[in-house]
């Protein structure tokens, strides 16, 4: 069972490899909400906050499209940053050698949970 300091984000059968992006929130100690991701990429599941790194706007093109044709890349729908999605590092694009701010997402009997938030981001 997960920790008591965990959050469910979603159930592991809404996360596709490759596919649309879970899009959630993160709420702040001051009531703000930073948006976030979950993905899958290679049986694994992955998060970000969905931010650019370039200029801090939602990666998605749509609503959880994150993921380029080739399903290798997430793709900023500005400005075409393209990240790793196992690493989130950016290996082309105006914020190249950056990389998107991680989250800690554990899966376990079918469903994907948030760790406590790290303090970088509060
Ligand atoms: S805002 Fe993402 S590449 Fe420019």
């Amino acid at each position: 069972m997960a920790a008591a300091q965990t959050r469910l984000i979603c159930a592991s059968s809404q996360l596709e490899d490759g596919g649309l992006a879970h899009r959630f929130e993160i709420e702040q100690p001051d009531g703000s909400k930073l948006p976030a991701i979950a993905i899958r990429y290679q049986g694994q599941v992955y998060g970000y906050l969905n931010r650019c790194r370039h200029i801090p706007i939602e990666l998605d093109l749509q609503d959880g499209q994150v993921f380029d044709l080739t399903g290798h890349h997430l793709i900023c729908s500005m400005h075409g940053a393209r990240y790793h999605p196992a690493t989130g590092y950016c290996s082309w694009g105006p914020c190249r050698g950056q990389s998107l701010a991680a989250l800690d997402l554990i899966e376990e009997n079918g469903e994907v949970w948030l760790n406590a938030m790290p303090s970088e981001f509060c």
